[in-house]
């Protein structure tokens, strides 16, 4: 791993300090957008910001907006001591860690960004208005931070997708950035959740991860057999509560037909014990097929 050991950012928790903050960064600018109990991922996301731009900015905000009213707002993992030495030992400049009432002066705001349609599968359909919410603070992260390039994660994937349709659906001035999925040694992908796994519960997530490597195994066969080979590594977990697997087009998110061949996202959702975990991998399905770590840049839809 390459650290820098460097002084300790800037904070800034008010639109004030922030703006003070930010005209010092005269150079390009990358933004990492985290809800902070950072860890590896997020930590690779900056390493990537950071051989791009002068200048790296971590936001560290726990979005109420995106968060249903059954879901675990109240008890997500709060470590801003250990995300901020995260921050120092790779050299970022600033973090903005404001308080809600910083983000959201007047209250919930009454005009939001809509995800459309693709905000409504897969993880939309299990948190309703989750995508509207993130995609509300986002748009506003990239207003106050005025960042030149901003980083997400491939690991979620229709959030990355969301993002990147944002951007060009009404012409954000901003270059996206998207970044492998991180994993732990035995494949389960690093999640600031993971945290909530029992030791037992831990075993079982790791069915997610081995259905994907299965499927994506079966990709120079097609679509059925990638699904099938996936599946069958989940039915053999019965304490995995799987919400979806789904072999569908990177940008329509709609199931891929039998013929399809070229890049497809395989993405699997489920809860075990209270913890509910999602993971995907892009795949190619075809001649020469398989897992691929990213999508290629443009992808056409079908
Ligand atoms: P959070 O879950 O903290 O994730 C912040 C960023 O880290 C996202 O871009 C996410 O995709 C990326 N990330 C998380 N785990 C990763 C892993 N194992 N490998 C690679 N990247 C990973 O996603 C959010 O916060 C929020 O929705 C946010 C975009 C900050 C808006 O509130």
């Amino acid at each position: 791993m390459t650290t820098q050991a460097t002084t300790t950012p800037v904070i800034a928790r008010t639109r004030d300090e922030l703006r003070e903050a930010r005209t010092h960064l005269t150079g390009q600018t990358a933004v990492v957008m985290t809800m902070g109990a950072l860890h590896e991922g997020h930590a690779t996301l900056i390493r990537e910001a950071r051989k791009d731009a002068e200048h790296v900015i971590v936001t560290i905000f726990l979005n109420p907006l995106q968060f249903g009213p059954k879901e675990d707002l109240s008890k997500y993992p709060r470590t801003f001591d250990s995300d901020l030495e995260i921050c120092r030992e790779h050299g970022v400049d600033l973090v903005f860690a404001p308080t809600p009432d910083v983000v959201y002066p007047d209250g919930d705001p009454g005009v939001r960004i809509s995800a459309g349609p693709l905000g409504d599968v897969l993880e939309g359909q299990s948190r309703p208005g989750h995508f509207d919410g993130m995609l509300t603070v986002v748009a506003k992260l990239m207003h106050l931070t005025r960042g030149d390039a901003f980083y997400f994660g491939q690991k979620d994937a229709q959030q990355l997708l969301l993002i990147r349709r944002m951007v060009r659906d009404i012409d954000f001035p901003a270059r996206v950035v998207s970044v492998p999925t991180v994993r732990e040694e035995d494949g389960l992908a690093m999640s600031s959740r993971n945290t909530y796994l029992t030791d037992s519960d831990r075993e079982v997530a790791l069915c997610l991860s081995r259905a994907l490597t299965a499927g994506a195994a079966a990709a120079i066969e097609g679509p059925s057999a990638v699904r099938r080979a996936a599946r069958a590594v989940l039915v053999r977990e019965p304490l995995a509560l799987i919400d979806y697997l789904v072999l569908v087009h990177p940008t329509t998110l709609q199931d891929v037909p039998e013929w399809y061949r070229g890049e497809a996202l395989l993405a699997v959702a489920g809860r075990m014990g209270t913890t509910r975990l999602i993971d995907n991998t892009p795949v190619v399905i075809g001649p020469g097929g398989g897992r691929r770590e990213i999508f290629s840049e443009t992808v056409e839809p079908v």
